[in-house]
């Protein structure tokens, strides 16, 4: 890193599209392509899916708008800028709050990572056995598990070492449009199955009665925070790494736009694909397991088709979990460069070695993954997200309005934003943590093995 003779330079993105683009990154996940279709399908397809749009529009863009405003106001770590902005101790735990989140999230994210490398080497070597629900339990837990955790860890390490430009812009600038190709190709495919239609029909004709189950807002939300990677600070720190002056909700309609746009690609991949296949009782008797069951099932048999179409989707997997890892450890390395004043290499080897190790028990235990998902991947993001909604919107609001002010000169546009965030936003998060509240109480008896 060359060092400016006047200031000691932070990092910063070279380019705009290289922060769109590693903001897409981040968002766009396994969130998107294994856990969206299935909260659909058990949340009766189409009609969670117009849900899913109301709160993005609702509560996610003015949120993530909010985040990039910190972010590019205070050019520093959360865990730094949020007591400050704040000026109270009392703000700090929130910025202890997303720190934990990173761990979190990432120990577990970072083993089903490890399941998309399993699959996408077995896929290429031909080796996935028809029998793929036995094939998912081998390769899901147990000593494999854990070290191609551990691979996968080390990849999402290496890349946050060299840094936001030379390490997270570069690697962003190839995987992203890969992604991209990969996914609308698989699309494409799938729109050529025979028996398809029916999948189609499921995923886009809404039926709103289903929309009366209770719990299904909370899904909603807690889906829409993880996969556009709400809730803690993770794009918070992306963007202080940002010097220029544009535009930040427009910046964040086009990164949650981008994000629901492959989510519902991906709905367009497995819906079809599922009809086609009659796999309707394999997607819904697993969760974490679906998609790994299901799709390799359907991709038997089709030949060299089959080879070529699996590959490509376990490839397309891994790329969108890299991309997203880097953002989930880039908090808390950042965090430790601007608050303790570590080196970058030393924060990313130390925290993220300490993340493999929280990482293994959900590499030898599916139950302990999905409590753990359940609990910093739903509730705590969304209790992230409800206090930063409260930080910028009623706390330091003036400031943050007057930084958005700095892209975006329309006063009417601004005052949406300003009671999205102090009114809406609040008002749908608090009774969606009333509803979540149950099956997180269940998550942590789970994870403490008392239940
Ligand atoms: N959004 C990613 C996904 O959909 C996961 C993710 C990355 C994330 N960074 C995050 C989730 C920060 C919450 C917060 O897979």
């Amino acid at each position: 890193m060359a060092a400016s003779p006047v200031t000691t330079e932070r990092d910063s993105w070279a380019t705009r599209m290289g922060f769109i683009l590693a903001a897409v990154g981040s968002a766009v996940g396994l969130g998107n392509m294994w856990r969206f279709p299935y909260v659909v399908s058990e949340g009766g397809g189409a009609a969670l899916v117009v849900l899913y749009l109301a709160i993005v529009a609702l509560v996610g863009i003015p949120l993530m708008t909010a985040e990039f405003v910190v972010g590019r106001l205070s050019q520093q770590s959360p865990l730094v800028a949020i007591p400050r902005l704040g000026r109270s101790r009392a703000w700090a735990p929130l910025g202890w709050l997303f720190i934990l989140c990173g761990f979190g999230i990432l120990s577990y994210y970072s083993v089903i990572a490890g399941w998309t490398l399993r699959y996408a080497f077995d896929a290429i070597r031909n080796a996935i056995p028809s029998d793929t629900a036995a094939y998912f339990t081998a390769a899901s837990t147990g000593v494999d598990a854990v070290l191609l955790h551990l691979l996968f860890m080390a990849m999402t390490i290496w890349i946050v070492v060299q840094g936001v430009r030379k390490g997270l812009e570069r690697s962003v600038l190839v995987m992203m449009p890969v992604l991209f190709l990969l996914l609308i190709g698989l699309a494409i495919w799938s729109g050529t199955l025979q028996g398809g239609s029916e999948g189609y029909a499921y995923y886009l004709q809404p039926d709103f009665s289903a929309l009366s189950r209770p719990g299904i807002l909370a899904e909603a939300a807690g889906q829409a925070f993880f996969s556009l990677s709400l809730g803690m600070g993770a794009l918070m720190t992306y963007a202080s790494y940002l010097r220029s002056k544009e535009n930040l909700s427009r910046e964040a309609t086009v990164v949650a736009l981008s994000d629901f746009g492959v989510a519902f690609t991906a709905g367009l991949v497995v819906f079809p694909v599922i009809a086609a296949f009659a796999l309707r009782d394999q997607v819904s008797d697993s969760t974490v397991g679906a998609l790994f069951i299901a799709l390799p099932k359907a991709f038997e048999g089709l030949g060299r088709t089959g080879d070529i179409v699996d590959t490509a989707f376990f490839v397309l997997l891994f790329v969108a979990a890299l991309s997203s890892a880097i953002s989930l450890l880039e908090v808390v390395v950042t965090a430790c460069i601007d608050r303790w004043g570590w080196s970058r290499g030393r924060a990313a080897l130390l925290t993220g070695g300490l993340i493999t190790v929280l990482g293994v028990p959900s590499a030898l235990d599916l139950n302990f993954l999905d409590a753990m998902d359940k609990l910093t991947g739903n509730f705590l993001l969304l209790v992230g997200g409800l206090f930063t909604a409260i930080l910028v919107g009623w706390r330091i609001f003036p400031e943050a309005d007057a930084e958005l002010a700095q892209g975006l000169r329309s006063p009417a546009l601004r005052r949406v934003w300003g009671i999205l965030l102090r009114f809406v936003a609040p008002v749908i998060l608090v009774a969606v943590l009333f509803s979540a509240a149950e099956p997180t109480w269940r998550a942590i008896r789970t994870l403490l093995g008392i239940g």
